[in-house]
């Protein structure tokens, strides 16, 4: 059978993707075979992709993967053919603290991902996806869900009242609103345009701020919170927006540090962050159990992603320039 594949070869770039196609075994015991239908473009996915990040061998990108289950292997309980999954961005990490450093264990980075139409991978590589789902709106869930998902509520317990600072309008920010209403917070919004400010209010935005305009944004914030700051800060800005970030939050604040949209090194105003107290935690996406908990959250709430545009699994290249132009609000995706 056919199984479409996409492999980027070793050293990364958009010159290096090409189309090809893989094997896909029949499941052994404990595994299932799935039908993949869509995925969905992350930072992280492009630098593998784009070179910056490239990988050391041929390597199938992709962390996000969501289809269809066509075959499960021996011993296998929680899932049945026809089943609707969505790939888990740690396979090894299943549940408790973190254990794993870095990307070497993870799909379309250190091993194989899911830029593939038929994978047979571990049962426990993939969780139910949300019902009533399409394919492409569960494949928004692996990385850029379930990190605003674990930023809010596993690593902080977010609660009805508490003010959350989302930054940029990508997909992680977006979830972080999301989430954040649900949880009856209020939620402050920042982007470099307008007319994405008014798109983030018409999600639930309590209040918002063009970063572009108003480069001193955490005194805005403060402001806002009537010189209290925010309890929570989605930090995915990096080294130009951490100081800002750390401005912006309360005494105490939870502060996420989950991005490098600006560069991977700075400045850390280190009295700041004694003086005010604050909870600095890195995060590196979740477990399968946080993936299991979000899950559950959007089928008691009926939340549905935000989906940008849609790309065929051969324009990968094209989706991933597209996304470097940030045009983008919300998910990008690959449907096949
Ligand atoms: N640590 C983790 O587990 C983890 C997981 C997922 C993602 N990340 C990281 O988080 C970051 C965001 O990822 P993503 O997938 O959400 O990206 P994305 O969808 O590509 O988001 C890009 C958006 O970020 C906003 N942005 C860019 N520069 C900004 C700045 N200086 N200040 C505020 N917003 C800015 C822009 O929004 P506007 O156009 O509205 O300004 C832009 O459209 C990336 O660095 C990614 O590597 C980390």
């Amino acid at each position: 059978m056919s199984n479409k594949t996409i492999i980027v070869q070793s050293g990364g770039g958009y010159d290096r993707v090409i189309v090809t196609n893989s094997e896909a075994a029949a499941p052994k015991c404990g595994e299932i075979k799935v039908r993949l239908h869509a995925s969905s473009l992350n930072y992280h996915d492009f630098a593998v992709v784009s070179g910056m990040w490239g990988p050391t061998e041929d390597r199938i990108p992709m962390a996000d993967g969501a289809g269809e289950v066509i075959a499960v292997g021996e011993g296998v309980t929680e899932f049945a053919v026809g089943d609707n999954v969505v790939s888990t961005f740690f396979p090894n990490w299943l549940d408790g603290e973190a254990e794993e450093e870095g990307f070497a264990a993870v799909p379309g980075d250190g091993v194989d991902g899911y830029a593939r139409e038929q994978v047979t991978a571990p049962a426990t590589s993939f969780t139910h996806a949300p019902k009533g789902y399409s394919h492409a709106e569960a494949a928004t869930l692996t990385t850029a869900g379930l990190t605003a998902w674990r930023a809010l509520f596993a690593d902080d317990a977010l609660k009805p009242g508490d003010t959350v600072l989302v930054q940029g309008s990508g997909g992680v920010s977006i979830f972080a609103l999301q989430f954040a209403k649900l949880a009856g917070a209020q939620v402050i919004a920042t982007s470099s345009s307008d007319e994405k400010l008014a798109r983030l209010k018409a999600l639930g935005a309590d209040h918002l701020i063009n970063y572009r305009k108003d480069p001193n944004w955490g005194e805005t914030v403060r402001e806002l919170t009537s010189g209290r700051g925010v309890d929570h800060v989605v930090e995915v800005g990096g080294p130009a927006t951490l100081q800002q970030s750390m401005t912006a939050a309360r005494v105490g604040g939870h502060i996420s540090v989950i991005g490098i949209l600006t560069g991977v090194s700075g400045e850390f105003p280190l009295v700041q962050a004694l003086a005010r107290q604050l909870r600095l935690q890195g995060v590196l996406v979740g477990s399968r159990a946080h993936q299991q908990a979000m899950i559950r959250a959007i089928d008691a709430n009926g939340l549905r992603p935000v989906l940008d545009r849609s790309f065929a699994l051969e324009q990968l290249a094209e989706a991933f320039r597209y996304q470097e132009t940030n045009q983008h609000f919300g998910k990008i995706v690959l449907e096949f």
